[in-house]
């Protein structure tokens, strides 16, 4: 077992089960990298505020880069943190002078700082992964502008769409995930170093440097606040759940329409899986993981917020559990994004059986009551007519595109002969309106769709842009030299 940072004031080891039970280094070792730059960071600031030597200084950023260019050890629980793994390591490599760093600083406000950056980093990653399944789906929307499909209401056919106008409508729910992780980047980024363990620090520290240093628009207002928030956690974890519940509607949709009785879509087989005992099964396990998986998120989100309730002011130890649930949910959507925009982006599209499916089942029927409207029918008489004679269609097992003006006249008079083989690519057609299914509207759509994500695009380039590396933090001159 290694060295306690705290082990001045105890008489006995710890006991092994409970330096088992409260070690975080198997998990949040994942923080190295934001630990060592948030550390080179203060030891910086130390040296510019003359509250450490600059010989030390120098021997603590120099340890400091090399701790991390070794990289850190396989998870164990003989470290009882990451951020003691790395003084500890500092120890070894430099001696006496790794005991100055934590001057002026608390693990409380430490680990507060390496999760604030690991959320900047995990944020950027996923905005850039929503933006691709997002390009992915305006990519179809523009080929598919103009396949008809049945449009759904109870999962019964109820007025045709086109393909397009139907995936926009996911990459509208992805804009908002979008919008929402950016907010979440918005609370993170903020400083919460120089809170110290919970009342602030009797140093003359520059917060702002240490700030500009990590790239932190923000410093953290309330010192108790700071070492306790776990908001930005909550808030991600939030945005990460609903993305995920829409990953997993889409998922069902793409369930749904690779079974023969929908046969809407093929998964390539690079996406599909097969069974160990029905040779001709392909299966969509990709979308039924990504429907599955969302239920983890969930279950992630509302561990945090149950972790959280009783907490008072200021840090507990309870805080060390938000770690698991977290880093789970950000792998999990990671990886939900991923494979299904390529199992997106790779499926084949049997336009033939949306057609036929849009075709085949009454859904231009409101097309009609429509047309009698436009002959002055009020709508609910137009509604009853058009009602009865889809139920004598169904009797007759006849479809509405096969009838001759004729029938039509049996239930109205007021049709004519446009009203004949009124098909669904009619219907789509003459909804024309902003937010429409028209193919021109469709077509509309794609493009604002794309300026948006240019300008995601270009947000995303500037956070990138703020976050702090390592090697960078090293190599900055000295002051005065
Ligand atoms: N490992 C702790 C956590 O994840 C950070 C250190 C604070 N520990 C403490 N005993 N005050 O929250």
């Amino acid at each position: 077992m290694s060295a306690k940072l705290w082990g001045g004031r105890f008489e006995k080891p710890t006991a092994p089960s409970m330096e088992a039970f409260s070690s975080s280094f198997p998990f949040d070792v994942r923080l190295f990298t934001w630990d060592v730059a948030g550390s080179i960071a203060h030891a910086r600031m130390l040296d510019r505020q003359g509250i450490i030597a600059r010989e030390d200084a120098r021997r603590l950023v120099g340890g400091l880069a090399r701790v991390y260019a070794e990289g850190p050890p396989p998870p164990s629980t003989a470290w009882e943190d990451v951020h003691s793994f790395v003084e500890q390591r500092l120890q070894e490599l430099v001696g006496e002078a790794a005991g100055r760093l934590h001057t002026a600083r608390s693990r409380n406000d430490q680990v507060a700082l390496d999760l604030r950056l690991f959320t900047r980093a995990a944020v950027c990653e996923q905005v850039d992964r929503v933006l691709q399944v997002q390009e992915t789906l305006v990519a179809l929307a523009e080929v598919h502008a103009e396949s008809v499909m049945p449009g759904y209401t109870h999962l019964q056919r109820a007025q045709p769409v086109v393909l397009g106008h139907h995936l926009l409508a996911y990459c509208e729910q992805f804009q908002r995930d979008l919008e929402r992780l950016q907010g979440v980047h918005t609370r993170a980024d903020v400083l919460p170093l120089g809170s110290g363990a919970l009342a602030g620090v009797p140093y003359p520290l520059d917060r702002v440097y240490v700030a500009e240093l990590l790239g932190f628009g923000q410093l953290s207002r309330n010192s108790l606040d700071a070492v306790s928030d776990r908001d930005f956690v909550v808030e991600h974890l939030a945005a990460l759940a609903l993305a995920a519940v829409h990953l997993s509607r889409l998922a069902e949709e793409v369930v749904l329409w690779s079974s023969a009785e929908f046969g809407f879509l093929e998964l390539d087989d690079a996406y599909a899986t097969g069974s160990s005992i029905m040779p001709q099964k392909k299966n969509p396990d990709v979308a039924e993981l990504v429907r599955g998986k969302s239920g983890r998120v969930i279950g992630s989100l509302v561990a945090l917020l149950a972790m959280l309730k009783g907490l008072p002011l200021a840090y507990n130890r309870d805080l060390q559990e938000d770690k698991e649930p977290y880093f789970d949910a950000v792998d999990t959507v990671a990886m939900c994004l991923e494979v299904l925009n390529a199992a997106l982006a790779t499926a084949d599209v049997r336009t033939e059986r949306l057609a036929a499916a849009a075709g085949g089942s009454f859904a231009t029927a409101t097309d009609l009551a429509d047309y009698l409207v436009r002959k002055g029918l009020p709508f609910r008489q137009a509604h009853g007519a058009i009602g009865a004679l889809v139920r004598w269609c169904t009797q007759e097992r006849r479809g509405l595109e096969q009838l001759g003006l004729d029938e039509l006249r049996r239930f109205s008079p007021l049709f004519e002969s446009d009203a004949v083989g009124l098909s669904p690519a009619r219907s789509v057609a003459d909804r024309d309106l902003p937010g429409g299914t028209a193919p021109n509207q469709v077509r509309r759509a794609v493009a604002s769709a794309r300026e948006r994500l240019e300008t995601a695009t270009a947000w995303l380039a500037a956070q990138r842009n703020t976050l702090p590396t390592v090697e960078r933090l090293a190599a900055l001159p000295w002051p005065d030299e």
